[in-house]
């Protein structure tokens, strides 16, 4: 089967959907879902709207991620029917005539205000599982978003069809351009500003269009997991650069990222092939049955071997997870699930009925604790930080002892490493999605 066109795969996909919606409404008890694809949101007191975001569910069954104010309605053994407004607007753009892959698999209906969709709907509205925002409610048809419905798709979504897996490797391309992009504005000595730019010109997708806002750190920048300032002025020596930078496709997200170093033959630039290397391994241990938690734990000890070979942990790598001394160094989590959202849903559930799986004591940021099962998708981002505030809590609370202080100065202008591919769980050997975008 050809696993690179979308309109290919697109029906299998939807028969997919449909089977699980069959199931979902059987377990809520309704019999129809509605799914809305959304309203815009406002700023308080202000008629400016925040960038749209398309209710996820929508997105799932149609790759349509700039249409406010529709809605997919299905009911067992029935075609999906799309109610598509297509607004009478001078002021903005108006979405396209439906058209694509998925339009000959539906019955469309195109409205031209909101209101209209209102006799499309099945009905009464008590009888139908609509899953979506309190603000996308029309008439009597207000979001209910039942638990077992919930429950059940989100845990479900985990397990991505070959259609979703071929618009993931699309917006990996999207992304591993960029990159490419942002290294070389990072080496001719470009601003953290200008990279950012660099990097979306690149993916031809602004910053309201990309998964998650650019983190583009140079030097100490690094150690600030979520940095997203953007410094207008490059620093006066460039020493290292973290950027984790995605894009989108469909409304399917890539999450990427990268650590370089100014100087090819220093240690730094050794300590990120380090990690390298010890990410690559976590990435081949993507495999049926694994148990994220245990990969996780397994990171921190990697990461901890990486540690005392630069000579900046004295303790062993077993003593240090089991002091938290590895969380100051590695205090996120390993990855987490990902599809249409950057962060996917359901990395903690316990079963398709409800119910979550713990995280590891002390390691409250962890997104993901499922055994790995084929057709998940989930990012594998080992990273080693010099966070202040971190490092003075080892000083200060008896933990000084495991690490060598002159070492982390070393070190710390340099901020921290990051290395984030995607990977996807097979019955067999993992696929990594992102390296072959970036050897493409
Ligand atoms: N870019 C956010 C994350 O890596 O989870
Ligand atoms: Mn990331
Ligand atoms: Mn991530």
């Amino acid at each position: 089967m050809n696993d690179t066109d979308p309109a290919l795969l697109y029906p299998r996909h939807l028969a997919v959907l449909r089977a699980r919606a069959d199931e979902a409404l059987a377990r809520s008890g309704h019999d129809h879902l509605l799914i809305p694809s959304g309203r815009r949101h406002y700023q308080a007191f202000d008629d400016r709207d925040y960038p749209f975001a398309v209710n996820p569910h929508f997105k799932h069954w149609l790759p349509l991620t700039a249409v406010a104010d529709s809605w997919l309605a299905y009911t067992p053994g029935q075609r999906p029917k799309v109610i598509y407004l297509q607004p009478r607007d001078y002021w903005h753009v108006v979405p396209d005539a439906p058209g694509g892959w998925w339009v000959e698999h539906v019955d469309v209906h195109v409205v031209r205000t909101p209101e209209e969709a209102l006799p499309l709907l099945p009905g009464p509205a008590a009888r139908c599982a609509i899953l979506g925002e309190a603000n996308s409610a029309l008439g009597d048809y207000a979001p209910n978003n039942p638990a077992p419905a919930l429950d059940y798709l989100h845990y479900q979504r985990s397990f991505k069809t070959p259609y979703e897996l071929a618009l993931m490797r699309m917006a990996q391309h999207r992304a591993a351009r960029a990159h490419v992009a942002a290294e070389a504005a990072f080496r001719a000595g470009a601003s953290e500003f200008e990279i950012h730019m660099a990097y979306c010109a690149a993916a031809r997708q602004d910053a309201t269009e990309v998964p998650y806002q650019n983190i583009v750190a140079l030097n100490e920048h690094g150690a600030v997991l979520h940095y997203t300032e953007l410094d207008r002025a490059p620093p006066t020596e460039p020493r290292s650069f973290l950027i984790d930078a995605g894009a989108s496709h469909c409304g399917y997200a890539a999450d990427i990222t990268r650590t370089h170093a100014s100087d090819h033959g220093g240690e730094f630039q050794a300590m990120i092939e380090a990690v390298d290397a010890a990410q690559q391994a976590m990435c081949a241990a993507v495999r049926a049955g694994a148990d994220y938690r245990q990969l996780h734990l397994d990171a921190h000890l990697a990461l901890m071997g990486v540690l005392r070979e630069f000579g900046v942990l004295k303790a062993s790598p077993e003593a240090a997870l089991a002091t938290g001394v590895s969380a100051a160094f590695f205090p996120h989590g390993l990855g987490h699930p990902i599809g249409l959202q950057v962060h996917d849903v359901a990395g903690l559930a316990a079963s398709d009925r409800g119910g979550s799986i713990p995280r590891p004591e002390g390691h409250p940021y962890l997104r993901m604790t499922r055994v790995l099962e084929p057709g998940m998708v989930v990012t594998i981002e080992p990273g080693i930080y010099f966070i202040d505030m971190l490092l003075d809590e080892l000083k200060g609370d008896g933990r000084a002892d495991s690490v060598d202080w002159a070492r982390v100065e070393a070190f710390r202008p340099y901020g921290g490493i990051r290395i984030e591919d995607d990977v996807a769980c097979t019955e067999d050997a993992p696929e990594n999605l992102t390296r072959p975008a970036f050897a493409a």
